[in-house]
């Protein structure tokens, strides 16, 4: 699966380079995405492949410090970029003669970077709020990545700072970048529908569709996880 990755994002990669049609604000986005979808499955993937390999199945403090902050930054990064793209896709179905001057390079770069810069800042508020609690148990970590929320679980001291921003983070990125998702798919649509013709309805469509399998895929994930926290154990 993670060489299907690599190799998925990778082809992606070099094919939004090499296409000198796909030099768009959208395949800019879409690379940086596959950009971001490497790095978070190495991340990740990595120590379990480690796992496999070496007999005893222990992760060093740091190691899982490192992890931890890559994680949520990469999760972070993704939730704010297909945000972003949402605004991309907004300009250009529903002010499609504003959106070379809109999304100028000038504009799409520092989007975003200031995407990747979110989601790290964010992650760097927590993953030091998390590693400063104290740890007594047996510290299994019952997860296949160092992630926050099973780390969370290991410390024996009050953690409601933690958790308190942890559902302040949550609403940020996962709500607010939904709402204006939807938001801009709002408007999309009622902008599609309004097209005469059945050709151009589907053309300006199948601009979307790859911004909106993304969201759909990604999101459907992470609140599906998110949901079933609150009811059993999937994070230990
Ligand atoms: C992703 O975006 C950042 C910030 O704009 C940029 O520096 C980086 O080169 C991009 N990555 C790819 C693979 O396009």
């Amino acid at each position: 699966m993670y060489l299907v990755t690599l190799l998925g994002n990778g082809v992606l990669i070099l094919v939004t380079i090499l296409d000198s049609r796909l030099h768009k604000p959208m395949y800019f986005f879409l690379r940086n995405l596959s950009f971001l979808d490497i790095c978070y499955t190495t991340s990740s993937v990595s120590l379990v492949l480690d796992g496999f390999l070496a007999p005893q199945k222990t992760i060093s403090f740091s190691t899982c410090a490192v992890q931890m902050f890559l994680s949520f930054a990469m999760a972070g990064t993704e939730c704010v970029l297909l945000g972003m793209m949402a605004f991309d896709r907004y300009v250009a179905i529903c002010n499609p003669l504003r959106h070379p001057v809109v999304m100028s390079k000038a504009a799409y770069v520092p989007m975003a970077a200031s995407s990747w810069a979110i989601g790290g800042g964010a992650s760097l508020v927590h993953t030091s709020l998390a590693i400063q609690l104290p740890l007594c148990g047996d510290n299994i970590i019952n997860h296949f990545t160092c992630g926050i929320l099973a780390a969370l679980k290991l410390a024996c001291a009050d953690i409601s700072i933690n958790v308190i921003s942890m559902g302040v983070t949550n609403v940020i990125f996962l709500g607010v970048p939904v709402l204006f998702i939807s938001a801009s798919y709002v408007f999309i649509i009622a902008t599609i529908l309004r097209i005469p013709s059945a050709e151009g309805r589907k053309k300006a469509f199948s601009t979307c569709s790859a911004h909106l399998t993304v969201v759909i895929i990604f999101y459907g994930t992470l609140f599906f996880m998110y949901g079933k926290t609150k009811s059993k154990d999937p994070w230990g």
